[in-house]
């Protein structure tokens, strides 16, 4: 198990969805790739057959022994210090949806650290929708996914059930998730200095952001909404 609570097995056996599609269709041919968060390289190694170099980042040691053809880094997100810029930072798995607020003032930092400047950063997020109408199923190949129930934990933050059912075995997982709203994610971007140029799916559940940078940077806030209004606020 990995700190965040992913089973490592069932991560190994979970199949790539339009991943690999979306962000392939959102970046230059051929780019070098951040990505947070791999996991065992579900996502990584489509990437990678795809004619993309890949740093795979991710916390758990465990996750990562299993990430082929690309170069590994094993430590929080929060911490990376790389002394690179990409042209792609890949934030998915819904991290951006973390608990705690400090964490993910950290992740967008790492996201905002390491992007080149004419680079972007790919994030996914959670459809407005996500915590409503369970539990819900959705079939993948050999098994099924139950999001079972979402039950507010404290003001902005919610505790989520998710069960992953197949023939042989079943796991479970629990996380918090801190739902945000478009306006809500776009400021906590802003704040990172970055920008969201488009949505990348008609759910926006995947957006790309382009980093802001000089007195651009400062004009954004104001645009996005008001602080008191902002991020943090508007999840409770
Ligand atoms: C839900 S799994 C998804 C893995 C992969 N992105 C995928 O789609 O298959 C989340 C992964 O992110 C890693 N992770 C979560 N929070 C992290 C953090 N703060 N720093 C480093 N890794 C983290 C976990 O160890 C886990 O491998």
């Amino acid at each position: 198990m990995t700190p965040d609570g992913c089973a490592v097995e069932l991560y190994e056996r979970l199949p790539v969805g339009d991943e690999p599609d979306v962000i392939e269709g959102a970046v230059p041919a051929r780019a070098r790739i951040l990505e947070l968060g791999s996991g065992v390289g579900r996502v990584t190694h489509p990437l990678v057959e795809r004619g993309f170099t890949v740093t795979a980042v991710d916390e758990s040691r465990q996750m990562l022994e299993r990430v082929r053809g690309a170069r590994t880094v094993c430590g929080p997100i929060e911490e990376l210090e790389l002394d690179e810029r990409f042209d792609v930072v890949l934030l998915g798995s819904f991290l951006i949806h973390t608990g705690d607020l400090e964490v993910r003032r950290r992740l967008l930092r790492a996201c905002r650290q390491h992007v080149a400047d004419d680079g972007c950063v790919l994030i996914q997020r959670e459809s407005e929708d996500r915590h409503e109408n369970l539990p819900r199923e959705r079939e993948i190949t050999g098994g099924v996914i139950r999001v079972v129930s979402s039950e507010p934990v404290r003001p902005g933050v919610r505790s989520v059930h998710v069960e992953y059912l197949f023939p042989d075995v079943r796991w479970t997982q629990t996380f918090l998730s801190r739902p945000l709203t478009t306006g809500a994610f776009e400021l906590a971007l802003a704040e990172a200095g970055l920008a969201v140029d488009s949505y990348l799916t008609g759910d926006r559940t995947w957006a790309r952001a382009l980093p802001v940078t000089g007195p651009s940077r400062a004009a954004l806030l104001p645009r996005v909404g008001k602080r008191a209004a902002g991020a943090d606020a508007a999840t409770g």
